[in-house]
């Protein structure tokens, strides 16, 4: 069976007038309906950036891949568009799969998996993964070339193209497992149509992982960074919880060398629900990021409502003198503000105290003085389903999320950072929060699912001091 764009159209007229609203966000970008995985294709074109996404319009599950589409002049007020890209096959008859996007000239071109079984598609040998390309002048409707880039002899997984201008060349990394070894494979063209193999970019070590998706490579204050969302790497202590992670790779390369590691493998957040992120560069320069907001493993109790998965907050990338990657929102956020509350909370002891009622689309402020708490625990609490805390025992801030009732229960944590003060930022919008500590030292993004949406400060067992805090309503 293939499928076209116009079903995938009408599907979603129908869809999206049975959407439940409860916990669809106001200010990130989901899905009309249907499912949303990964962003593809960001990129900033004719006077808007777009962001593409891996969707199935057809259901709230994944399904057969589609590209769906949306644009926004701000990065914060989105525009749905049609569906750009349908597994109309032969290349991609089973799906459209992650891929990115790049401006050449006056047309937009899209470079993505085609993805295809032969025959039973619960054995890997049946499957093919090639690299395909579509073109649109007006960013909007999109002409298919088919197959550019062929799969290795002998492999199967071999997908999520990220293409990028270096010179007078196009440059490619994909992602792919070779005898269940994770690669990133590079390769080269002159035209986009016609590829050459440029060599292995990046492998795995045996802790590694099987198979490395959605790489992405780029050049920040003048270190090469590689992002990957490994499979198969084990959780060990506090890391690597999630069923795969993503994170980065810091080092140097130029064309036609090697790229030489600089930097371990290190998570880009530390929540529940982040991966597979994919950058592009807006046109003043900024390194931006989105990722898809849900794990693979993850209950997504939005299903029920009628849509599923959605996007993180667009997050502006910089990388410190020690070679770590931070991740801030970018500037635009501070456009939704309306009015800002300060809270008159200065210290707690041994108590829970009401700061908000209903912190639906908001963003809070809140600086500890760490150095000056003694309490066993302090922090924020969303009703009785999320706290975000200090463990002065431990000296880790927790994101402990408790929704028994969706079958989400459990806890990310981070190291307190050195400093005396901990500053955080966070954003809730109906479904998910977003944390960035002291600046972007760290972050964890994860999905809640509140009944209630209260807000409290507490402190147990001691003392806390707080410096500032307050909140803004998002509009
Ligand atoms: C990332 C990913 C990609 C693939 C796509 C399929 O989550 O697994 O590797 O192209 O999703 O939807």
């Amino acid at each position: 069976m293939t499928f076209q764009l116009a079903d995938a159209e009408q599907a979603l007229t129908t869809a999206r007038n049975h959407i439940n609203l409860r916990w669809y966000p106001r200010f990130h970008l989901a899905p009309q309906a249907g499912w949303m995985n990964d962003p593809n294709g960001l990129v900033w074109f004719d006077g808007w950036y777009h962001a593409f996404y891996q969707h199935h319009p057809y259901s709230t599950q994944w399904g057969p891949m589609h590209w769906g589409h949306a644009r926004s002049r701000d990065l914060m007020h989105w525009e749905h568009l049609p569906v750009a890209l349908a597994p109309e096959g032969p290349e991609d008859k089973d799906g459209c799969f992650s891929g990115s996007a790049v401006v050449n000239g006056d047309e937009l071109a899209l470079i993505y998996t085609g993805h295809k079984f032969h025959g039973d598609p619960t054995d890997d040998d049946n499957l093919y993964q090639v690299q395909c390309l579509a073109t649109s002048r007006d960013g909007i409707h999109f002409t298919r070339h088919g197959k550019v880039l062929d799969t290795p002899p002998g492999m199967h997984h071999f997908r999520d193209p990220k293409v990028w201008r270096e010179g007078d060349s196009w440059y490619m990394v994909v992602g792919s497992r070779e005898d269940d070894t994770g690669q990133v494979r590079l390769y080269r063209s002159a035209d986009l149509h016609h590829w050459d193999d440029a060599g292995v970019l990046g492998e795995a070590s045996k802790e590694m992982g099987f198979m490395w998706e959605c790489p992405d490579f780029f050049t920040l204050q003048e270190k090469q960074v590689l992002i990957i969302s490994p499979q198969g790497i084990a959780a060990r202590g506090y890391d690597n919880r999630n069923l795969f992670q993503s994170g980065y790779i810091v080092g140097q390369w130029q064309p036609g060398e090697a790229f030489t590691q600089e930097h371990v493998f290190a998570e880009l957040d530390h929540g529940h629900d982040f991966y597979a992120p994919q950058t592009f560069t807006a046109p003043d320069g900024r390194r931006i990021l989105l990722a898809w907001m849900n794990s693979w493993e993850s209950v997504m109790p939005e299903q029920q409502d009628g849509w599923a998965g959605m996007l993180t907050l667009p997050r502006e990338l910089n990388l410190t003198a020690d070679h770590r990657l931070q991740m801030k929102p970018v500037k635009e956020v501070e456009n939704l503000r309306q009015t800002w509350q300060r809270w008159a909370v200065t210290s707690l002891k041994n108590q829970q105290q009401c700061v908000m009622e209903n912190a639906e689309a908001t963003e809070v402020l809140l600086q500890w003085d760490t150095a000056a708490s003694d309490a066993e625990q302090y922090g924020i609490a969303l009703s009785d389903g999320l706290r975000l805390y200090v463990d002065n025992q431990s000296q880790r801030l927790v994101l402990e999320r408790h929704y028994p009732q969706s079958g989400l229960c459990g806890q990310r944590s981070v190291p307190l950072p050195a400093a005396s003060v901990l500053s955080l930022r966070l954003f809730f919008d109906r479904s998910s929060i977003e944390v960035f500590v002291n600046d972007g030292e760290a972050c964890l993004t994860s999905r809640i699912f509140p009944q209630h949406r209260q807000l409290s400060l507490f402190a147990w067992s001691g003392s806390a001091h707080i410096t500032e805090c307050g909140a803004w309503d998002l509009a």
